[in-house]
């Protein structure tokens, strides 16, 4: 049977991205960072409130996940890239809240990493880059909505309009520090065609109700 000729707008496939990834050094040891992916969560329950379709790719959080919402679990950057590169193939947007490790161990040890009796003090470990999730899928994103984030310090305006460049994003949500772990944030949303707004001390879930309403803007002069 053919579908109805009208009928209610498709909703959108919408994937975010939330919390920190976790790159082991050992099988019990590993680089992280703080982020509580609140605001990815937030984000979540936000889309699927207005009727979107939602995959939510998170790193390990202590969060529920909202009604309605696919979650996909992961733990490393690179996990969490084959992850989004998957689920973006049939979506509409993509907004990257996750706070990506820029660096993992250049090698992962298979047993516990022991201190030597060898009488050093130090110890290093090699790092090597880890790709940039948000670059590389935007890069083949198309008329597709990429919304990227920005913790910055110092002139972070100019900052992140760089960042908005390099990676190829239609908006950057420039972030102060203090939203890092708490239920508040103040944030900038900078457009690709040179919009800026400010949210001035706002709750994660009023912030995510702004993002999930942005659509692409239109290209900058
Ligand atoms: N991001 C990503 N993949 C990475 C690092 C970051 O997709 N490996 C995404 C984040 O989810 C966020 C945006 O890129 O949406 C900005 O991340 P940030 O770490 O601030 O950018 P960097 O380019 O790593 O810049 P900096 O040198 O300031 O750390």
């Amino acid at each position: 049977m053919s579908a109805p000729a009208s009928g209610p707008v498709a909703a959108r496939h919408v994937v975010i991205t939330a919390g920190p990834t976790r790159e082991h050094v050992d099988p019990v040891r590993f680089l992280s960072n703080e982020s509580s992916g609140r605001m990815g969560f937030a984000i979540a329950r936000a889309a699927a409130r207005r009727g979107d379709r939602v995959t939510l790719i998170a790193g390990p959080v202590h969060q529920e996940t909202p009604a309605g919402v696919d979650r996909v679990d992961v733990v490393s950057a690179r996990d969490m890239l084959a992850a989004v590169r998957s689920a973006f193939r049939d979506a509409d947007v993509l907004i990257m809240a996750a706070a990506v490790g820029d660096w993992r161990p250049a090698r992962k040890l298979a047993g516990k990493w022991r201190k030597k009796d060898d009488g050093s003090d130090t110890a290093s470990l090699e790092l090597v880059k880890n790709p940039d999730i948000l670059a590389t899928v935007a890069r083949d994103k198309g008329h597709r909505l990429a919304i990227g984030f920005a913790l910055e310090t110092g002139d972070g305006l100019r900052r992140a309009r760089a960042k908005m460049k390099r990676k190829g994003v239609d908006y950057v949500v420039l972030n102060d520090a203090s939203a890092l772990n708490s239920e508040q944030a103040t944030v900038t949303i900078l457009g690709r065609d040179g919009s800026e707004r400010r949210i001035d001390a706002r709750s994660k879930d009023e912030i995510a109700e702004v993002l999930v309403g942005l659509e692409l803007p239109t290209p900058s002069q």
